[in-house]
């Protein structure tokens, strides 16, 4: 498999009132292509600053950042916007729908902005989540689970490069996150999308196919696994 992205000894430090924080404290490592990974790790331990580093939401304070072997972006929201839009599709938590538009305006606005707009596309992700009956009800009028599952298909719509999610099963119930993970995985598996999904669940790495523990802003421990989805 082709190397995807590489960190090395990433840092990033939040200089507060009281002192440094080091929510990320020398992180390295390497993705490879069509890789499935999990980020485990207690709150605070620095998952959501590493998403939003690999994302090119935020800007390390030293190390390098390697991606597709170029240098990614840093401190040029303009270059880093550009990196975002071409490269990576990110479900948060609480899903982040325009409350105004219908569940596929939602999805057409992102190909849009990544200047690839494609409506039979945005159907066909939307039937691929079990929502084709529900394109053109607004996010208001469908339940959470259906609205996590837009927000998927959304990220997915423009064939990003790499997928990330920040505990994007948090509040759903189990039923509907094992749902959600499985469409998930086989929208990556069909686009072949990397990903790597920031949880606190364990019951989510029967879905990846290595698992990345992180705590105090550095990783303590990195494993590959069997993935028991790719049996099923
Ligand atoms: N904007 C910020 N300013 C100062 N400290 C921050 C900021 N964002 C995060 N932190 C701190 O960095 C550490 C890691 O935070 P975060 O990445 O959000 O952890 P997690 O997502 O694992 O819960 C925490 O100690 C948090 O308080
Ligand atoms: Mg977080």
């Amino acid at each position: 498999m082709n190397k995807l992205l590489q960190m090395e000894n990433l840092e990033r430090h939040y200089k507060t009132p009281a002192g440094v924080v080091k929510a990320l404290d020398g992180v390295s490592f390497e993705i490879h292509e069509g890789e499935r990974i999990i980020l485990l790790g207690p709150s605070g331990s620095g998952k959501t600053t590493l998403l939003n580093c690999l994302s090119a939401l935020d800007s390390p304070t030293s190390g390098k950042y390697k991606f597709l072997h170029v240098e990614v972006p840093r401190n040029n929201s303009e270059k880093m916007t550009s990196f975002r839009r071409q490269n990576i599709g990110y479900v948060f938590q609480f899903f982040n729908l325009l409350q105004d538009l219908t569940v596929l305006e939602n999805i057409l606005l992102i190909q849009e902005l990544a200047g690839n707009k494609d409506s039979s596309r945005a159907k066909e992700l939307l039937k691929l989540v079990g929502l084709e009956a529900e394109i053109n009800r607004f996010p208001g009028e469908i339940s959470g689970g259906q609205q996590q599952r837009v927000a998927i298909a959304r990220s997915i719509a423009k064939r990003p490069t790499l997928l990330l999610g920040d505990e994007l099963t948090g509040n759903l119930d189990t039923e509907t996150s094992n749902k959600v993970m499985v469409a998930l995985v086989d929208a990556c598996k069909k686009e072949n999308i990397t990903s790597v999904f920031v949880t606190h669940d364990e019951g989510l790495v029967k879905y990846a196919t290595r698992v990345i523990r992180i705590d105090s802003g550095k990783i303590i421990s990195d494993k590959k696994i069997d993935s028991l989805h790719d049996g099923v």
